[in-house]
């Protein structure tokens, strides 16, 4: 029998991912980018046993047993098993027992699929001694979980061979780069999302002419522009493209016919709230962005997490305290 535990965090895109150009291999049209945030808040933990006495292979998420038959799943344990170390031997015909869990709300748009897969995929990757990267591997599972194999700063290049071998993640700066650099997240409601990011996507991509200019025109300027703003350290510079994006991408929702509406009444407030502190402070302190769901997500600089987080809390008191990352 063998044991293995492995964890991998969430990460938060401010450059989006959104529309496929293969669906079966998760390959977007667009080039994307993110932070990972630090594993010490949110984060999957996946640990997997492989035993040559269990008669087939058992799935579990967040303590409740699902189906096996999931094809990501499956095509993400295909692929490893293809990378496995030959030395592994009889360990490759084991069934396995994978137990998978989330430290916060699964499928609420807060990034789960993205840290479940990476973890999925990192602990298998453990399991069978796979060398080298596995961030396409992980894309099987979730696209954006490529983005959270690395830490800090991470690009998904769109690639452009048909297999998707050069559709991977890579890292353009790691954390320690911008250690000031904080993230806030509001959580306005932890049910599960009305609309998977599967079908919007699958849907923006079938009737949204903005999807298409996003990704030709708009995208390849902005992750170049990005990727300036952090190696400089430019904060302004940063929490514009990020609002931005996250504006373009729910306005891509909204031209998605019919239409798929992510954010809600207090996400709204919230991007209101944002620019009317900005606009007091007479400099962009906070950035926020949104992904499939309402809940927000603040950039922002340690200097001013103590003062943001006390406004959000008299604003909306009965939320519980927005925690820190
Ligand atoms: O990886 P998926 O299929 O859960 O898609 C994620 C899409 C967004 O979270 C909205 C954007 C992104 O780049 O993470």
């Amino acid at each position: 029998m063998k044991t293995v535990t492995g964890i991998a965090p969430v990460n938060i895109a401010v450059v989006k991912y959104w529309g496929k150009r293969d669906e079966d291999l998760i390959l977007p049209i667009n080039d994307s980018l993110s932070c990972t945030l630090s594993t010490d808040f949110m984060c999957a933990k996946t640990t997997i046993m492989a035993s040559p006495t269990f008669p087939t292979h058992r799935f579990w998420l967040n303590g409740k047993e699902s189906d096996f038959n999931n094809e990501r799943l499956n095509n993400c344990l295909t692929e490893i098993r293809k990378r496995a170390n030959p030395k592994c031997g009889d360990l490759l015909n084991w069934k396995l027992h994978i137990c998978s869990e989330n430290n916060f709300p699964t499928a609420a748009g807060l990034a789960s699929s993205a840290a479940g897969y990476a973890a999925l995929v990192s602990t298998l990757s453990a399991l069978y001694n796979v060398e080298g990267d596995i961030s396409a591997i992980a894309r099987r599972g979730s696209g954006s979980a490529c983005r959270s194999i690395y830490g800090g700063f991470v690009r998904w290049n769109k690639g452009a061979k048909p297999g998707g071998e050069d559709s991977i993640a890579c890292q353009i700066a790691s954390a320690s780069h911008w250690p000031e650099m904080r993230v806030l997240i509001l959580v306005v409601s932890d049910d599960q999302k009305k609309y998977s990011s599967t079908s919007g996507m699958k849907q923006s991509v079938l009737t949204s002419e903005l999807l298409k200019h996003r990704a030709e025109k708009i995208v390849p300027g902005r992750v170049d522009e990005i990727i300036k703003a952090i190696k400089l350290k430019n904060f302004e510079a940063f929490a514009k493209i990020t609002m931005q994006d996250s504006n373009q991408f729910h306005a891509i929702c909204l031209d998605t016919y019919p239409p798929c509406f992510y954010m809600n009444d207090v996400s709204r407030m919230i991007i209101e709230l944002v620019h009317a502190y900005n606009d007091y402070q007479g400099a962009t302190k906070v950035a926020y962005t949104f992904d499939a769901g309402p809940n927000a997500c603040l950039y922002l600089l340690q200097n001013d997490v103590d003062e943001v987080a006390s406004l959000i809390n008299d604003i909306f008191p009965s939320n519980t305290n927005p925690k820190k990352h």
